[in-house]
């Protein structure tokens, strides 16, 4: 290796063609996967206070949103359910004529090309925002895997294209993979959130879907931050129950996690920016104290540096208006 003066990393800094020809990674728009909220009523496109330039949407405002989405080029949603009543066991998940299941409908009407992907948990639809079923106090592996296997294909039914489970229960992506394939939807992918850590990263979110858990918290399922060795195993866990893409949850306090299992596994690796991520953003913006815009790009591009294929972000409808707009 060349020392100094022969070695000068400055060369190839000079401008922004020759930066631009040495780059190593690269944002895509056909990456980004964007969340939506869907609730019950009419006429409904409210802004969640948390999240600035986030909303809830009902099912009639949907149409119009995900056009825009499409002339964005984003090539997928992430669709999750706000319902008003909810059961011990999350039943309303299960709906055919759920907000979820309508949603599915109403999108791949307005735009065919558009990928559905829904979320499989069930906090969002029990009356104790835990994400499966509570026995004794505590929440319950086994008999929360049938559910979160109907509500799968409910979604698959209604026309979903990947499903998403989010519950950190063991087994179930084995349980889902069965209950697709025994229902001729062996063609849908699962995108199982495979290492998903109990994060202070969700707040938003929760108030957003409606699903802080009522008593306790999510750790007995979910993973403990600390931990890296343990999210290669929850990955590997998922790989051998058959998910087709495995996602690392949150993404920026996590991207260590994200970079080692890029090194671990070769199946396609998602990566999840949360609520917290994009509010912290938002609220550092609104006093501007950041370049809001650059610090966005900065953000999505060290997810995708650390390994990620595929990022969930709120930040993916400004994000891809920018994109294009450097293209
Ligand atoms: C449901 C679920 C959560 C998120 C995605 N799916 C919340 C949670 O586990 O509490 C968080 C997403 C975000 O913060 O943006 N289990």
């Amino acid at each position: 290796m060349p020392l100094f003066p022969d070695l000068r990393m400055r060369r190839l800094r000079k401008s922004h063609a020759i930066r631009s020809l040495v780059r190593e990674s690269q944002l895509d728009v056909g990456d980004l996967i964007f969340p939506l909220f869907i609730v019950e009523g009419k006429g409904i496109k409210q802004e969640i206070s948390a999240m600035p330039g986030i909303f809830h949407f009902s099912i009639d405002r949907l149409a119009a949103e995900v056009d825009e989405l499409s002339r964005l080029r984003i090539p997928a949603v992430l669709l999750f359910g706000v319902v008003n009543n909810k059961d011990e066991i999350g039943s309303p998940a299960l709906d055919p004529e759920g907000v979820v299941q309508q949603a599915v409908r109403a999108i791949k009407k307005a735009a065919p090309q558009m990928i559905v992907v829904t979320d499989i948990c069930l906090c969002e639809y029990t009356s104790h925002g835990h994400c499966g079923v509570v026995v004794n106090g505590d929440v319950d592996n086994d008999s929360t895997l049938p559910l979160l296997a109907r509500m799968a294909l409910s979604h698959a039914s209604s026309g979903a294209d990947i499903v998403a489970p989010s519950d950190m229960m063991d087994g179930r992506v084995r349980t889902i993979r069965e209950a697709l394939d025994n229902n001729s939807f062996n063609h849908i992918p699962i995108l199982s959130y495979a290492a998903k850590y109990a994060s202070a990263f969700y707040g938003p979110f929760r108030e957003a879907a409606g699903s802080t858990p009522q008593f306790g918290d999510r750790r007995s399922y979910q993973m403990d931050p600390p931990n890296v060795r343990e999210a290669i195993r929850e990955i590997e866990e998922d790989i051998n129950e058959g998910a087709d893409i495995v996602m690392v949850k949150p993404a920026l306090a996590y991207l260590d996690v994200i970079s080692k299992a890029r090194e671990s596994f070769n199946c396609p690796l998602a990566a999840y920016n949360v609520s917290g991520e994009y509010a912290m953003v938002k609220a550092a913006a609104s006093r501007g104290w950041i370049d809001e815009k650059r610090v966005i790009l900065e953000i999505l591009g060290s997810i995708k540096r650390a390994g990620a294929d595929i990022i969930i972000s709120y930040h993916a409808r400004e994000a891809a208006a920018w994109l294009a707009e450097q293209a």
